[in-house]
């Protein structure tokens, strides 16, 4: 039992490098704690000390870019996709243990009263719990899964969950209904930043995100058996729901916010009832703001860049990386780095993305020396390095998913930009116009050597 798989590191990070503002001010769940979180966007992490009508903490806004993501992991921005890549090839099982601080408080009476649960937007209706990483068995395998879903709260011990269909918790929700039994789930709040990762990447059918989160981990989930559900949870969590979810019984959802900021109207989600809470005694209630805001974007680009390396590396050996960009809220627009793209390569690594992963609307392909994440190096490569009648691909009718804002009847028209420089394109060259290599470098080694590290923050690496 300790802290080592939570969040509480990275929040004792945060405070240390100036990154966490505490909220000292009594805050409303009620759009007031959603306009805090939504005007540090792109800002500190914060962590709201008093929450009407909850005696629990709060903290958000804490994994909203790649910087956070590789601190929370411990490593480089650069080896985040190497890393997820990795963990993805060689997943590592949760090991039992004793005992977790994760149930120290066991509360069986209305579990979801008492919660600071926010309600975010205008034309939302109701408060939802948007960081609960969702902990499910397929009924038909007993395989796990985990992923992201967001929770309307009905009263003291009910939800509607919304799940796209498309999703394996949706789908193992309809498998459990086909043979009349509800599926159990386990809601964890507040678990380490690598096991919210894991639980965005895009995998195949039963294989168990939680095994990914361990390798990201470099170490394997510490595991407890839940206290009303046949389900084993991460201990070192803050909090874990436990109930679950019946897809035979639709529950109407109304506007809700969708990553690309706009609102939804989906008709119905499933009811979830709630059996338990289980907490840390001080437990810190996670909030994520979703919609268009940057820790809902990321948390879900990472492990789509990731889950998309790992498709494309199986046909592409020479991907060096892939950027699910901000732009498209880390979901529809795809930027894909290909080192010296042989004829048709840029083509092939579009339909492998379209195949792979049907949220996505717009591919780019890149050369080596254009940074992917870089979104004016990109433009700058679609604009100096593709002949449009040539090099762009429109693919129209093509199946979508339903939080797509230009959907119409499952379909939206895709394109795939090929924005690597070909040859003979230009008797030129294309070769940059810049100083001798060796000038640069001695320019650069003076910025260095004379200025304070605050005052070269605009410096090239
Ligand atoms: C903060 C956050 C909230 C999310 N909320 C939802 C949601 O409400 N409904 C949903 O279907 N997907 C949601 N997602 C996306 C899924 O978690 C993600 O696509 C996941 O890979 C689905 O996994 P599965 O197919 O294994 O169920 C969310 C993702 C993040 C990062």
């Amino acid at each position: 039992m300790s802290d080592r798989q939570s969040i509480r590191p990275f929040l004792t990070y945060l405070e240390n490098t100036g990154d966490l503002v505490r909220v000292a001010k009594q805050v409303d769940p009620h759009f007031e704690l959603s306009a805090f979180l939504s005007a540090a966007d792109a800002g500190p992490s914060l962590l709201f000390e008093s929450v009407v009508g909850s005696k629990l903490r709060v903290a958000g806004n804490l994994l909203n870019g790649r910087a956070r993501i590789a601190a929370a992991l411990g490593i480089e921005i650069a080896e985040i996709l190497p890393r997820i890549h990795q963990a993805i090839r060689a997943p590592v099982k949760p090991v039992r243990v004793d005992n977790g601080v994760v149930q120290q408080v066991v509360e069986r009476e209305a579990p979801l009263s008492g919660l600071p649960v926010p309600t975010f937007f205008e034309r939302e209706s109701r408060p939802y719990i948007t960081a609960g990483v969702i902990v499910a068995r397929d009924p038909e395998t007993g395989r796990g899964n985990a992923s992201f879903a967001r929770f309307a709260i009905l009263n003291g011990d009910t939800a509607m969950v919304g799940i796209a269909p498309n999703h394996h918790l949706a789908l193992f929700s309809r498998r459990a209904a086909a043979v009349g039994k509800p599926l159990e789930i386990a809601v964890i709040i507040g678990a380490h930043p690598a096991i919210q990762l894991a639980a965005c990447l895009y995998l195949g059918v039963g294989d168990d995100e939680m095994e990914c989160a361990g390798s990201l981990l470099g170490n394997p989930v510490g595991v407890v058996p839940a206290k009303t559900v046949d389900l084993m949870v991460p201990a070192d969590a803050e909090l874990v729901l436990e109930g679950t979810i019946d897809a035979n019984q639709p529950i109407e959802e109304g506007f809700v916010s969708e990553y690309h900021g706009m609102y939804e109207n989906y008709g119905s989600g499933y009811l979830a009832r709630f059996s338990a809470l289980t907490r840390r005694e001080d437990a810190i209630f996670q909030v994520i703001e979703p919609g268009y805001h940057r820790e809902h974007i990321y948390l879900g680009a990472l492990p789509i860049a990731a889950s998309l390396f790992n498709t494309l590396a199986a046909v592409i050996p020479n991907v060096r990386e892939v950027a699910v960009t901000e732009a498209g809220a880390g979901r529809t627009d795809v930027v894909i780095q290909i080192a010296g793209a042989g004829p048709g390569q840029p083509r092939r690594a579009m339909f492998a993305v379209f195949a792979a992963v049907s949220i996505v609307k717009r591919v780019t392909v890149v050369d080596a020396d254009i940074d992917p994440w870089d979104p004016v190096a990109v433009e700058w490569a679609r604009t100096n390095r593709m002949k449009l009648e040539r090099d762009l691909l429109l693919i129209p009718q093509a199946g979508t998913d339903r939080s797509e804002p230009m959907e119409q009847g499952g379909l939206v028209t895709k394109v795939g930009f090929d924005a690597t420089a070909k040859a003979n394109d230009r008797v030129e060259g294309v070769d940059r116009a810049l100083p001798p290599l060796a000038y640069r470098e001695a320019a650069k080694k003076w910025f260095t050597e004379n200025l304070p590290r605050d005052q070269r923050k605009w410096l090239k690496s």
